[in-house]
């Protein structure tokens, strides 16, 4: 049995649903009719893309092959919209979440999707997240960092409250690389960027002390291992160990927040899903392929399944067990 948390989906957006965030530049899906299709930016070509993206049938006909029960299903972060105007983007995300169930009514037991919430504006992005589990996403897809801010500014903050309170599961996905003009060339942007980027946001939240504040039972997962953390963990302890101006806001070492919330196992290597293992506890590592994008797990899972320092308990834990528990799903027979 596998669940894969972190798969992402473009809804049928047309350029003129695009108008309702007030500009014809915004992503929209041009679907060719034999299978691929492009993303689309006003008339450019942004990134070509094949149906499962889009098709829920092509998209369970692949999980069919490659074995996948489950999809926990977000949309593609370009789509957050974090920069438009608040109204227009609470509009936008309550267009984009209804399409998303739209496409997962097609198997509702097998494809369960993530909200996308307006977070520039804390209180829209409250109702939106709750409007949008009431009405069947199992959970909240959020961008690390919203509008220059990171995720411990107090009205990030304020929204994963409200998570917590309502037990919606949240995960957390890099975007809008850092530094992205000195990563022209490639892939830099996914290579660094994103790993840095997760870092960045998992630390704004150590070292602000908003664990400290957080009620302990929020539902937290950072995509793509959680990037950097696991790697530089004894580099951050050793910095807060020993400089007065790192431990200034967090009461406890680094480290022993890692029980605060979870991260996906696309790291690609044994050597670094040991790691993230040894770190993290097998509790805490939930399968996220990034599927079906470039980049992602080829056959989502195969990464745990030969991984030769997990026990079989421990696999069943990484591929389906810690998913369920996360997102409250009851798995398919
Ligand atoms: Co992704």
């Amino acid at each position: 049995m596998k669940v894969d948390v972190h798969a992402h989906f473009f809804p049928r957006l047309s350029k003129r649903h695009c108008s309702l965030l007030g500009s014809e530049d915004w992503p929209w899906l041009h679907d060719q009719g034999d299978g691929t299709g492009f993303i689309m930016t006003g008339d450019e070509q942004f990134r070509p893309v094949q149906a499962p993206l889009w098709d829920p049938a092509a998209r369970l006909a692949e999980m069919d092959r490659t074995e996948v029960a489950v999809q926990v299903v977000s949309a593609t972060p370009i789509l957050f919209a974090y920069t438009a105007d608040p109204d227009r983007a609470r509009k936008w995300a309550e267009l984009v979440n209804d399409l998303a169930i739209e496409l997962c009514e097609h198997d509702p037991t097998r494809l369960r999707p993530l909200c996308q919430v307006p977070l520039q504006d804390v209180d829209a992005a409250c109702a939106e997240a709750s409007r949008a589990v009431a009405a069947g996403h199992v959970g909240v897809h959020i961008g690390n960092h919203v509008n220059g801010r990171n995720l411990d500014d107090p009205e990030l903050v304020r929204f994963l409250h409200h998570c917590a309170t309502e037990a919606i599961p949240v995960l957390v996905h890099p975007w809008d690389m850092m530094a992205g003009y000195r990563m022209p060339k490639y892939m830099l942007k996914w290579l660094v960027g994103m790993p840095a980027e997760t870092h960045l946001a998992i630390l704004s939240l150590i070292l602000s002390g908003a664990f400290e504040r957080l009620p302990p039972d929020l539902k937290l997962c950072f995509a793509h291992g959680g990037g950097n953390f696991a790697a530089q963990l004894g580099r951050v302890d050793n910095a807060w160990h020993r400089r007065d101006i790192v431990r200034a806001d967090c009461p406890r070492p680094p480290s022993s927040y890692a029980d605060r919330f979870s991260v996906d196992s696309a790291v690609f290597s044994h050597d670094s899903l040991q790691l993230l293992t040894a770190v993290m506890g097998v509790d805490r590592v939930m399968l996220g392929s990034d599927y079906p994008f470039p980049l992602g797990e080829i056959v989502p899972g195969n990464l745990i399944a030969e991984a030769p320092f997990l026990s079989d308990a421990d696999k069943a834990k990484l591929h389906a067990g810690n998913a369920a528990a996360f997102f409250g799903l009851s798995l398919p027979a």
